[in-house]
């Protein structure tokens, strides 16, 4: 009887101070955090994240509501300057990360591979940089991945992986070199994919399946080459937006493209694009804008195009169009 008393009491006291343990391990990365920011310009953290009130309590910390560990840090917008402890990575409950428009730099601590439950990571406009961390292609819970305006300057190949549940990847305005890998189509999951004005080369790859998901795609002002894959669109049923503009793509526009009928914006500006335009372009009823300026596009412009009668905004300036 003693004896389980004494079990009962040990197991109490014990998960008592795994709580405590824990909920400590939190706030002391938080501080971390806090010592590693060297400018607060409006001085949140250091009048908020005092270690007399609760953690929970902290401004951008949300803690959840049954264990009180800190599940997501939203400081957006501070205009932090700092850099990024590796303590990070023992918030081992965060689902969510936002450090958007702040002035982090430096690179991204691979102690952040152990946030196994994160599902949305913002980090864009920073002054991060160095690698497209590999590890990024172990947190298999992630939805939204956004590292836009910063400098991260790798190839991106191999180094994301399979991500089973990524539904929006944000790489916009960093120094990526490279290809864009493979497998960016073999994410069933994904609705936008934005690579726009980064440093890429190399052609744009297939899409291999059925991608029902996926309505944006963005890899402008870039430096890939070759011809949009013949049958690229014959698995995105769902596209509403397509911008390739300021690349080196060459060839024609495949026909699948039509097969894109709720695409509402499609830029293919300032390429190498040549050949004549389909007149099943008269079939994508939902066009609002159709960029195609800068091409070497010749032949006439087909008159199902007066069909479109959403089309706002139609560009097809320095090309070699003859007719009507
Ligand atoms: C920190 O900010 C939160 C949210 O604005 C507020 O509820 C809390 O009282 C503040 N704590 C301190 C110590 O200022
Ligand atoms: C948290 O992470 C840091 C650095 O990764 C480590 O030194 C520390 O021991 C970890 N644990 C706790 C409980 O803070
Ligand atoms: C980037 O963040 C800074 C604050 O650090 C902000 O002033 C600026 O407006 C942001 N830029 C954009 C494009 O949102
Ligand atoms: C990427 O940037 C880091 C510094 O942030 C530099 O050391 C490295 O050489 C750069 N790599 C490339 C491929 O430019
Ligand atoms: C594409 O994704 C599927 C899972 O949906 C996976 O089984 C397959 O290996 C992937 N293919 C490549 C080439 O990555
Ligand atoms: C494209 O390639 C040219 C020549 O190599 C280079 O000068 C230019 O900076 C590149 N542009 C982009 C956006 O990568
Ligand atoms: C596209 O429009 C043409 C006529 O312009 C029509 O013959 C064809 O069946 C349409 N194709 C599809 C896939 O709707
Ligand atoms: C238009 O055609 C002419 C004559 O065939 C050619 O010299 C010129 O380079 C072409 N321009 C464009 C923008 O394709
Ligand atoms: C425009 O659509 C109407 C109705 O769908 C069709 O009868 C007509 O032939 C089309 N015109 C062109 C030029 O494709």
């Amino acid at each position: 009887m003693a004896n389980t008393f004494f079990f009962f009491a040990f197991l109490i006291i014990f998960h008592f101070s795994m709580k405590l343990t824990t909920i400590l391990t939190d706030q002391s990365a938080l501080l971390a955090l806090k010592h590693h920011v060297i400018h607060d310009p409006e001085n949140v953290l250091v009048t908020n994240w005092s270690v007399s009130t609760p953690v929970c309590d902290w401004i951008g910390v949300s803690c959840g509501s049954k264990h009180r560990r800190v599940t997501a840090l939203d400081l957006t917008g501070l205009g932090l300057v700092g850099t990024l402890p590796p303590h990070l990575g023992n918030l081992s409950f965060l689902s969510l990360l936002h450090l958007t428009d702040n002035s982090f730099h430096g690179i991204l601590p691979v102690q952040l591979s152990k946030l196994r439950r994160l599902k949305y990571l913002g980090l864009g406009n920073n002054s991060l940089s160095g690698e497209i961390p590999s590890w990024l292609g172990t947190l298999i819970e992630i939805r939204s991945l956004s590292l836009y305006q910063n400098n991260f300057n790798s190839s991106i190949t191999l180094s994301l992986g399979y991500l089973p549940k990524l539904e929006m990847l944000n790489l916009e305005e960093n120094q990526i070199s490279g290809s864009i890998p493979f497998f960016i189509f073999n994410m069933s999951s994904l609705q936008i994919v934005n690579l726009k004005s980064n440093m890429l080369s190399g052609s744009i790859p297939s899409v291999p399946r059925d991608l029902l998901s996926l309505e944006r795609i963005n890899f402008g002002f870039n430096n890939l080459t070759g011809h949009i894959p013949r049958d690229m669109f014959d698995h995105l049923p769902n596209l509403k937006g397509l911008d390739l503009r300021d690349n080196l793509l060459s060839g024609r526009i495949p026909i699948s493209l039509c097969k894109c009928k709720g695409l509402q914006f499609l830029s293919l500006s300032f390429n190498q694009l040549e050949g004549s335009l389909p007149v099943e372009i008269g079939n994508l009823s939902m066009l609002q804008l159709f960029h195609i300026g800068q091409n070497n596009f010749k032949g006439e412009i087909p008159q199902q195009i007066v069909n479109l009668t959403l089309l706002e905004d139609f560009v097809c300036a320095v090309n070699n169009f003859t007719g009507e």
